[in-house]
């Protein structure tokens, strides 16, 4: 279906009253419109018989008043509906971009998205105001006018609406032209708006390194690449529609050509070839805005077509219309992992996870050890289904013996048992208590007690307004270390099932790392434990873990605790002696420097 008509059946048919009302009211702008040349007509006719005219001239002056109220009534309830269709398209963008999952972000540049929402939604409202307005008033305006000149000549009409066809065959082949342009303005809009948002989210690095002129270059070359397509529409608009005055003007000629001598031959009378001049003249108007609806039409094809393909994006929900119930919610859940392989969706070719197999039991504690780039952050990501894992891969197991594939879960009841403190969190420009929350408006009582679990009441004292300071864009105030536990903080307000620390403790000190685990071991009241998963290069965090996995480029190359590990040859014990023997010298060296 063509775009503009799928906004129209979706977004304008709520308006529908309003609508009519325009219709009626154009309908009647019309009408007057045609009614006074034709009274002109008459009142010519009537001065060359000598007989009075003084009714018809106020009549025409009756007339013109009257189109004046109809025509600018009829703009009002055209051009309302577009403002609310482009409010409810805005709104249904927003909540679709917020359903999205990372899957979907990873292969569509946010400037892009940005624009979209921005630039392109402006088109939906031209569309459904101006733009339908012009078709209810060009169609009606054509009908009336062409039925009034069939009323007074069909021949003298059948001469006159040749060269407006002609001319507008030709304005639909430069609209065709203006619509690939269109595209490809848009496009660029989008790459723009990313380049800029990239831009202005690196300023720091980019004049950090002297980087300034290479960005601007490459903006320029962006920018001038607009500017050209811009004045490729430009011109192809002011080639398009000069066309139809042309095409009005030769119909005036014709008029001249065609008319005078049927007039002549006493075919027409004079006063009905000045009523054709005068209707031709109604017509210039409405010929005008033909060209320029459409192509605000085909402009806004161009950009609806982008928009539609953002609501259009698939929500990936592979639980589907009636999902599984998770199984015993409010305490720590098991997993039993299957031959888990898994490719990030933008590289589907690049195995990330390689045929993991993992028991964990519900409420235990799961250490995650490997180098960098091993694919522990996807495991985790797996887990909390921001991608999701292959159907039969992962089972999430209750007490009981309960159990159910992970992916076969609703998403967000299953998220609402999860806390994952990723490795870079993410903080909003508000304060921190709002960060916290994620709700609105905190609970301030529970964000405290938060806060001072994830060991943040030393940093908060230390800050101006404690919980009530506004952390700067994505947090910037606050160092690397007390961003994660903000997050953590986050993590550990809503009493989730599922703890997860991404790399969290590598930023602390080791006091303070002590304290976290103490505070995640606190956890565990009776049988309703969380299952916890520590993910850490520093093997000092992961000592107590009821469990501890070791992967290796993607392959889960050995797991036990932590006397199982250290006591057999592998990466683990290589780490662990280089680490204990790093702490070793670090004390001597403490020890000595406090003996001098
Ligand atoms: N969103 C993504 N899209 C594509 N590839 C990704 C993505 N995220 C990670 N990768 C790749 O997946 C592999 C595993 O990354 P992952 O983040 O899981 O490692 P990690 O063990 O958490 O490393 P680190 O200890 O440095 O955090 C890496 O090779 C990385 O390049
Ligand atoms: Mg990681």
């Amino acid at each position: 279906m063509h775009p503009v008509l799928r906004l129209a059946r979706k977004y304008g048919w709520r308006f529908r009253w309003s609508y009519g009302g325009g219709v009626l009211a154009l309908l009647l702008t019309n009408w007057l419109g045609v009614r006074i040349p034709v009274e002109i007509g008459q009142a010519i006719d009537a001065l060359g018989k000598g007989g009075p005219v003084g009714q018809h001239a106020a009549w025409i002056v009756g007339m013109g008043v009257m189109v004046l109220a109809v025509r600018t009534l009829s703009r009002v309830l055209f051009f309302n509906p577009g403002r609310g269709v482009e409010y409810a398209l805005r709104k249904d963008i927003f909540d679709h971009l917020m359903r999205l999952q990372p899957a979907f972000y990873a292969v569509h540049k946010r400037g892009d998205i940005v624009s979209r929402a921005s630039n392109d939604i402006g088109w939906a409202r031209l569309a459904m105001g101006f733009g339908l307005l012009a078709v209810f008033n060009i169609a009606t305006a054509f009908l009336m006018t062409g039925g009034q000149m069939v009323a007074i000549s069909p021949k003298l009409t059948l001469f006159l609406i040749a060269p407006l066809v002609v001319g507008l065959v030709l304005v639909r082949l430069c609209i065709a032209v203006l619509l690939k342009t269109q595209r490809l303005f848009q496009a660029e809009q989008g790459r723009l708006s990313d380049q800029v948002l990239g831009s202005l989210q690196g300023i720091a690095t980019i004049q950090g390194f002297v980087a300034e002129e290479a960005f601007i270059h490459k903006f320029e070359q962006r920018n001038h690449e607009i500017y050209r397509l811009s004045m490729k529409l430009a011109w192809l608009r002011s080639v398009a529609f000069p066309l139809l005055i042309l095409a009005s003007a030769s119909a005036i000629a014709l008029l001249l050509g065609v008319g005078g001598p049927m007039a002549v031959r006493g075919e027409l009378s004079v006063g009905d070839l000045a009523a054709f001049a005068t209707l031709l003249a109604t017509l210039a108007g409405p010929l005008r805005a033909l060209g320029w609806m459409l192509s605000i039409i085909q402009q806004s094809r161009a950009a609806l077509e982008r928009i539609f393909e953002l609501l259009d994006a698939p929500v990936d929900r592979p639980e589907g219309q009636h999902p599984a119930r998770s199984p015993d919610p409010g305490r720590g859940p098991g997993f039993r992992i299957r031959d888990l392989s898994f490719a990030y969706p933008d590289e589907p070719d690049r195995l990330v996870l390689r045929n993991v197999d993992l028991d964990i039991a519900p409420g235990s504690v799961v250490g995650l050890f490997g180098r960098t780039g091993s694919g522990k952050s996807t495991l985790v990501r797996l887990l909390a289904r921001s991608f999701n894992p292959p159907v039969g891969t992962v089972v999430v197991l209750g007490a009981g013996g309960s159990q159910q594939d992970l992916v076969s879960i609703d998403l967000d009841a299953w998220r609402e048992r999860l806390a994952v403190v990723p490795q870079r969190p993410f903080l909003f420009s508000e304060s921190i208590a709002s960060n916290i929350a994620l709700a609105d408006p905190p609970d301030l009582d529970r964000v405290r007690a938060a806060a001072d679990r994830a060991a943040l009441r030393g940093d908060l004292a230390a800050l101006p307004e404690g919980l009530d300071t506004v952390v700067g864009e994505r947090g910037i105030m606050l160092s690397g270390g007390q961003r994660q536990r903000v997050a953590l903080a986050r993590g550990l307000v809503r009493d989730a099932d599922f703890i997860v620390l991404d790399d969290v403790l590598s930023a602390v000190d080791h006091e303070t790392e002590a304290r976290l685990i103490e505070t995640l071991g606190s956890l565990a009241q009776g049988d309703r434990a969380p299952t916890r998963m520590i993910v850490s290069h520093r093997l000092s965090a992961l000592r107590g873990a009821d469990l501890i996995v070791v992967l290796d480029h993607g392959r889960l190359v050995d797991q036990g605790t932590h006397q199982d590990l250290v006591a057999r040859p592998g990466l683990y014990r290589d780490t662990w002696i280089v680490q204990r023997d790093g702490h070793a010298r670090q004390g001597r060296d403490l020890a000595a420097g406090e003996g001098t």
